[in-house]
C-alpha cells in the first residue's frame, strides 16, 4: 500500500553511496579499526581545527538554548573571509543543505536541470526528488585530465538549472571562467559548487557580485576541517539569498557547528598546514601512481582520481586496511579510482599496500 502513497519521484531517486566507515571495514576483514587508513571521502587528514575544538566544548553548556536562527556573527566572519557583504551569505547544515534549497528554488516537476557528469552525486538526487528532468553533458576525457564541454553552453539554453562543481568531485578539474561567463549571459539559474576551493586557489566568488543567477556553494567539511558538524554556506545576490532563506529550516545550522565554524575561520594556522598538505601529498600521490603505471588525473582538489587494469583494486586495497573510493558510483568503469589525499603516513600505507596489490 506504501507504494500506491509515496511520490513517484521518491521511488525513482538512487540514493546517496558514502564513503565506507573504518568500523565496518574493520569487522568486516578482521583488521583493527586504529589500522585503517579511510582514504575515501576527502575529509581533512590534520583532524579538527584546535580552536574550533575548544569553542565547541565551551558552547556545549549552552545546549538547551536554540541557535541565532541567521548566524549573524558567523556570517559577518564569512563575509570577511570571502569579502561580499553579509546580506549576499546563507549558512546551512552542510553544503548540501544549500544545495537543496537551490533545487526546491528553481526546480518544478517537468522542469530540466544540466549536470556535467562524472560528478558529485547528490545534484541527480536533488533534481529527480523535484520531479525534473537531468541533462548530462559529459566531461570530455583528455590524456591526462578531465576538461568541461562547449556543450555546456547550448544546454544552459535549454535547462532552468546547472549545477556545477569546481574544482569537480571526482575528476579533479576546474571549470573554466569563458564557460562559466557564457553561460551566466543565458537565463538560467547556475550553482558553482566550490567544495574544493581552498585547495585550487580558483574561486568565482566575486562573479557573484555582478551576475544575480550565480550562486557559489561552499562547506567548512574539507578545508577547514568540520565535516563531521556540518556547516557549509552559499554566496549570490542580496534578493536570491532573501528567497533561499525562506525555504531553510528555521534552524538549520545548530549551535554547535556556528561556533565551530566562526573558531575555524580564525584558526588561519590550521586551514594553511590543511592546504599545504594538500599540495604537497597530491603531488606526491600523483608522482607514485604515474611511477606505478597508472593514468594520472590532474587535480585541484584534495583528492586523485587514478585509472589501473584491475576492476577489483578498492577490494583489494580494502582487504590490506586501506579504503578509498571505486568511482563506479560516479558512472565510470570500475577500473577508476579516487584517493583523497591522506597525512605522509596515511600516503605511504596507500601506496606500501597498492605496490602490495601490484
Ligand atoms: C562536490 C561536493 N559538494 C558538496 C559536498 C557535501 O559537503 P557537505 O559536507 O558540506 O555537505 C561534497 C562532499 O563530499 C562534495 O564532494
Amino acid at each position: 500500500m506504501i507504494d500506491r502513497l509515496l511520490r513517484e519521484e521518491v521511488r525513482r531517486v538512487p540514493g546517496y553511496v558514502p564513503g565506507r566507515s573504518p568500523t565496518e571495514v574493520a569487522g568486516e576483514h578482521g583488521i583493527p579499526e586504529e589500522r585503517i587508513v579511510k582514504l575515501a571521502s576527502n575529509e581533512n587528514p590534520l583532524g579538527a581545527p584546535p580552536l574550533a575544538v575548544e569553542a565547541v566544548r565551551r558552547a556545549a553548556e549552552r545546549m538547551n538554548r536554540y541557535p541565532e536562527p541567521l548566524a549573524e556573527r558567523l556570517r559577518e566572519a564569512i563575509s570577511r573571509y570571502v569579502n561580499l557583504p553579509p546580506e549576499c551569505i546563507l549558512v546551512g547544515n552542510g553544503s548540501d543543505d544549500l544545495l537543496e534549497q537551490c533545487a526546491k528554488a528553481f526546480l518544478a516537476p517537468g522542469d530540466i536541470a544540466a549536470i556535467s557528469p562524472p560528478t558529485f552525486s547528490y545534484y541527480r538526487i536533488l533534481i529527480t526528488m523535484q520531479g525534473s528532468e537531468c541533462l548530462e553533458v559529459p566531461l570530455v576525457e583528455e590524456e591526462h585530465r578531465y576538461s568541461f564541454s562547449e556543450a555546456l553552453i547550448d544546454a544552459a539554453s535549454r535547462a532552468k538549472l546547472l549545477f556545477l562543481c569546481s574544482p569537480n568531485n571526482p575528476t579533479g578539474n576546474l571549470l573554466p571562467e569563458s564557460i562559466l561567463k557564457e553561460v551566466l549571459e543565458r537565463e538560467v539559474a547556475v550553482v558553482v559548487d566550490e567544495a574544493y576551493v581552498e585547495f585550487s586557489g580558483k574561486s568565482f566568488a566575486p562573479l557573484v557580485r555582478h551576475h544575480d543567477s550565480l550562486i557559489v556553494v561552499r562547506t567548512f567539511s574539507k578545508a577547514f576541517g568540520l565535516a563531521g558538524v556540518r556547516a557549509g554556506y552559499c554566496l549570490a545576490s542580496e534578493e536570491l539569498i532573501g528567497y533561499l532563506a525562506r525555504l531553510r529550516q528555521p534552524f538549520s545550522l545548530n549551535l554547535l557547528a556556528q561556533e565551530a565554524a566562526l573558531a575555524a575561520l580564525q584558526d588561519e594556522e590550521f586551514l594553511r598546514r590543511s592546504v599545504e598538505l594538500v599540495r604537497e601529498g597530491r603531488k606526491l600521490l600523483s608522482d607514485s601512481l604515474r611511477r606505478l603505471g597508472m593514468k594520472v588525473f590532474e587535480s585541484h582538489a584534495n583528492f586523485v582520481l587514478f585509472r589501473g587494469e584491475r576492476p577489483d583494486l578498492p577490494e583489494a586495497l580494502l582487504r590490506r586496511g586501506v579504503i578509498v573510493r571505486g568511482c563506479s558510483s560516479f558512472g565510470l568503469d570500475s577500473r577508476y579510482v579516487r584517493v583523497s589525499v591522506g597525512t605522509e603516513e596515511q600516503n605511504r600505507r596507500f601506496l606500501e599496500a597498492l605496490e602490495e596489490v601490484l
